[in-house]
C-alpha cells in the first residue's frame, strides 16, 4: 500500500523529522520557493505536521483536498483554524499534558529570577558593580499571593509547584473549580488587585485576547509582577510597556509576545523585565515528548483507530 502522504509545514525536531521521513511520503512547505506549486503536488496529501507558531489556517486547509489530520507539536492551538477544521471534518491533534511540567519549571524559574534579581544580579558582577559595593535587596516569594489566570493543567502544575514555596495561590477562570483547594475569583482585575505576582497561563483565544489590560495591570500595581508563559495576545502589550515605563507596574518576565519573534525596543531597555525566546516547553527531552505524540497520533490515524489527543473547537 501506497505511504499516506504528510506536509510538513515547518521544520520539526530531527528526531520527529526522522520518524516522519521513515513513515510517510513527505511534502516539506516551508522548503518552498514557489508555495502555491508546493501546494499543487500535494493535492494527495492527507496529513500535516505543523507546530503552534506556523499553525494551519483555513486556506491552507482548501489547499489539501484529502486532508483528514493535523497534528500540532504544542498544546496551543490557536493558530489553526479549529472551526474550518471541525467543518471539513479534518482531525486537529495538539501535546497536552506532557509539557506541563517544563512550563512550570519555567514560569517559577522567572517569579524566582524575577523576585530575586537573578538576572540583573549576573549583569551586576558582570559589569564589575560588585566592586563598588552591595547589589540592593530583593524579594522572597513565601508568603506572597500568586495569582494564577487559567488554572488548566499547566496552571495547576504550577500551583501545586508553587505551594511548595510557600506561596499563597488564588486563580482566575471562567468557571470556579470546586475541587481545587485555591481561592478563585470570578474577576480578573479583582483577582490582580489582591496579588503580589500574576502568572497568565490560559489559552489564546477571541475571549482572552487583551484580557490582561490597563485597568488589570493597574491593579496588579506598582509593587506587582506580571509573568506570561500563555500567549502574547492575552496580555494588551502597548498597555503593559506604558505601565512598565511609567512605574504603574513593578515587573514583568515574559517568554511570549505580541509579534514573535520581534520583541517591543522599550521592554529591552528596562531593568525590571526578562525576557526569554518563547522557551517554556523547549527541553530535549519535552520537546521529544511532544513530538511522540505528533508522530503516534498521525500513526493512528492512518492505521485507522482513534488519535490519542485530539482536540475539539
Ligand atoms: P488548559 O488545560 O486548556 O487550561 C486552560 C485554562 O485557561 C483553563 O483553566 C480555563 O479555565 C482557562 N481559560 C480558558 N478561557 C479562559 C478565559 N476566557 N478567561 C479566563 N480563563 C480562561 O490548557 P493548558 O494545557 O494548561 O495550556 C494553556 C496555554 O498555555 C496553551 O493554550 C498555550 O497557549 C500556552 N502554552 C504556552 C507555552 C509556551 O511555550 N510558552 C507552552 C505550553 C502552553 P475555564 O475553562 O474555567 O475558563
Ligand atoms: C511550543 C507552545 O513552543 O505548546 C505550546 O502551546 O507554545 C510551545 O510548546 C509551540 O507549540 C511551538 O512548537
Amino acid at each position: 500500500m501506497a505511504r499516506p502522504e504528510v506536509l510538513v509545514v515547518t521544520r520539526l525536531m530531527d528526531s520527529v523529522m526522522r520518524e516522519l521521513q521513515e513513515n510517510y511520503t513527505l511534502h516539506h512547505l516551508y522548503e518552498a520557493t514557489d508555495r502555491d506549486a508546493s501546494l499543487r503536488d500535494a493535492s494527495a496529501v492527507r496529513g500535516i505536521a505543523t507546530d503552534g507558531h506556523a499553525g494551519t489556517d483555513g486556506a491552507l486547509m482548501n489547499a489539501l483536498p484529502n486532508l483528514e489530520i493535523v497534528a500540532c507539536y504544542g498544546v496551543g492551538v490557536d493558530s489553526i483554524d479549529l472551526a474550518h477544521a471541525a467543518a471539513n471534518n479534518v482531525i486537529v491533534t495538539n501535546t497536552p499534558d506532557v509539557l506541563n511540567d517544563e512550563v512550570a519549571n519555567l514560569a517559577i524559574g522567572l517569579l524566582l529570577a524575577i523576585s530575586r534579581g537573578i538576572v540583573r544580579a549576573d549583569r551586576y558582577v558582570r559589569e564589575g558593580r560588585w566592586l563598588e559595593g552591595e547589589m540592593a535587596l530583593t524579594h522572597g516569594i513565601r508568603g506572597k499571593t500568586v495569582g494564577i489566570l487559567g488554572l488548566g493543567r499547566i496552571g495547576k502544575e504550577i500551583a501545586l509547584k508553587l505551594s511548595v514555596f510557600g506561596c499563597e495561590i488564588v486563580y482566575h477562570g471562567r468557571l470556579e473549580q470546586t475541587q481545587q483547594p485555591y481561592r478563585y475569583y470570578p474577576e480578573l482585575r479583582a483577582m490582580a488587585g489582591d496579588c503580589d505576582h500574576m502568572i497568565v497561563i490560559c489559552p489564546a483565544t477571541n475571549t482572552t485576547r487583551n484580557i490582561v489590560n490597563r485597568e488589570v495591570l493597574d491593579a496588579l500595581g506598582p509593587a506587582g509582577t506580571l509573568i506570561n508563559v500563555a500567549r502574547g495576545s492575552v496580555v494588551d502589550e502597548p498597555a503593559l510597556v506604558a505601565a512598565l515605563s511609567e512605574g504603574r507596574l513593578g515587573a514583568a518576565a515574559l517568554d511570549v509576545f505580541a509579534d514573535e519573534p520581534s520583541v517591543p525596543a522599550a521592554l529591552l531597555e528596562m531593568d525590571n523585565v526578562i525576557v526569554q525566546p518563547h522557551i517554556a516547553s523547549a527541553t530535549e527531552e519535552t520537546r521529544q515528548a511532544m513530538g511522540d505524540l505528533v508522530t503516534k497520533n498521525l500513526a493512528l490515524h492512518f492505521a485507522g483507530e482513534p488519535v490519542v489527543t485530539p482536540v475539539t473547537p
